[in-house]
């Protein structure tokens, strides 16, 4: 358990996150349910845009909001002055309803639609960062129509093995993201942009994956990064914009030891100063796209404990009210969590238990062998870390209302995701007329 300013033990031996008990936040808004800690997030953006300022000003963070896209938290990021990443149409949409200026976002995405691409130029998005040839046509098709110029990163596979879990790797060779430096692929992409009528070469993008806390694997980005701007001046062509992504890994058990999410950043910033003078390169706009980082130690999940099952001498398993239609991670990267009883937060751990979800999936478990006091049917189990790509890739299996999410701050609480109802499950279900008898 990593405590800090805004999520400690309180003098009942509760969990307190924002100034707010967290047994009376279950009381109040029911279990399961998201909460989100605004400090931590805002003073995370701060750490970062400060150093940016200090130590490179012509640059820009923008929250990669696949990690938490909503209304609230884009509301809170731009107050920060960061922008955004998006990688649908409907992230674009909640970017824009959320208070984004178009100018301050980013449209990713190895296969947007036509209609994807038509909305984010006609809203006028800063740059679209292209990842197939097939887009560019369809790019250039859609800036012609509007008779724009569209400006346009190109995604990179620097080819860097970065140390996690392979579904979040982006850049081995095997990857469906990015054009290869090493092939040739990016530079013959990038000779293509510049032939389009309505394409502005602008920049390249490169993210090395997810969850990482070496910093190798980022100076080695800017490394090869930094290697192909100058090969790409040999050849007349500017690289005014640099991306270079978000990773940063987070704490969620005492084995993860990340640094602070601004010193990836500032090592970055030093290695890329350090490549600028001995290549002689323009020194580009730089970009980072942190997600995680901002938002994953912010949040934390309450869950009411229910059946528990002691299967003698194999396993004891505490069931609570989520699962994997409102975590996915363990199911999806066997992800491991650190948890509490919120309820009896300073009671010492005896035992070790299996959390698992109501989903009807064995697989449906949240956290394997975890060592917590006796828990009992009704207690709190507050899981940490649950900020980032836990609500954002929620969904309804069983038919399981996605939990609503709070924001706490200065010991307020209030909504930034209401409840989701039954009736709201079903409120896109048809059932065809020819169905007669059964359409009742
Ligand atoms: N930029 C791009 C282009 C990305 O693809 C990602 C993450 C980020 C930025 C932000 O990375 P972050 O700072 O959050 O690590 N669902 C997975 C994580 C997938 C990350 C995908 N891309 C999980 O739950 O761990």
């Amino acid at each position: 358990m990593k405590l800090r300013d805004t999520l400690k033990i309180n003098a009942l031996g509760h969990l307190e996150i924002g100034g707010a008990d967290t047994v009376d936040l279950a009381a109040k808004y029911s279990t399961p349910l998201y909460v989100m800690d605004e400090a931590y997030i805002r003073n995370v953006c701060r750490d970062y845009t400060r150093l940016l300022s200090e130590k490179y000003p012509d640059s820009k963070i923008v929250f990669a909001s696949k990690a938490f896209s909503t209304l609230a938290i884009y509301n809170i990021v731009k107050s920060e002055g960061l922008g955004a990443d998006v990688v649908s149409g409907g992230e674009l949409y909640t970017a824009l309803k959320g208070g984004m200026s178009a100018s301050d976002i980013y449209f990713h995405g190895n296969n947007k639609s036509r209609e994807e691409l038509d909305f984010a130029v006609r809203e006028g998005v800063h740059a679209v960062v292209v990842d197939s040839e097939y887009e560019i046509e369809l790019l250039n098709a859609v800036a012609c129509e509007y008779d724009k110029k569209q400006k346009v990163l190109v995604r990179v596979n620097p080819g860097i093995d970065a140390h996690t879990h392979r579904f979040i790797q982006t850049t081995r060779p095997d990857s469906k993201f990015g054009f290869s430096v090493s092939g040739g692929a990016a530079t013959e992409i990038i000779k293509t942009i510049r032939g389009k009528s309505n394409l502005e070469f602008t920049g390249l993008h490169c993210h090395i994956g997810s969850q990482i806390f070496e910093l190798k694997p980022f100076e080695l980005a800017v490394e090869k990064m930094t290697d192909f701007i100058a090969s790409l001046a040999r050849d007349g062509i500017t690289v005014s914009e640099l991306n270079l992504g978000g990773g940063y890994g987070v704490t969620y058990t005492s084995d993860d030891k990340p640094l602070k999410p601004y010193q990836y950043v500032d090592a970055v910033i030093t290695k890329l100063k350090e490549c600028i003078s001995l290549k002689k390169i323009v020194a580009p706009k730089l970009v980072f796209e942190p997600g995680r980082s901002i938002v994953g130690e912010a949040g934390i999940t309450l869950y009411t404990v229910g059946a528990i099952k002691d299967i003698a001498g194999i396993r004891k398993y505490i069931a609570v009210d989520g699962g994997m239609f409102e975590n996915p991670r363990y199911a999806l990267y066997q992800s491991k969590y650190d948890a509490v009883l919120a309820n009896r937060a300073t009671d010492t751990a005896v035992e070790t238990v299996t959390v698992a979800g109501k989903c009807c999936e064995s697989g449906d478990l949240l956290i394997e062998n975890i060592e917590l006091p006796q828990a009992r049917s009704g207690d709190i189990l507050a899981v940490f870390t649950t900020g980032a790509y836990n609500y954002s890739m929620a969904g309804n299996y069983n038919r399981n209302p996605v939990p609503p999410v709070i924001l706490v701050n200065n010991g307020e609480s209030e909504y930034i995701v209401r409840p989701q109802s039954y009736d709201d499950i079903i409120s896109r279900d048809v059932v065809p007329l020819r169905l007669g008898e059964n359409n009742k």
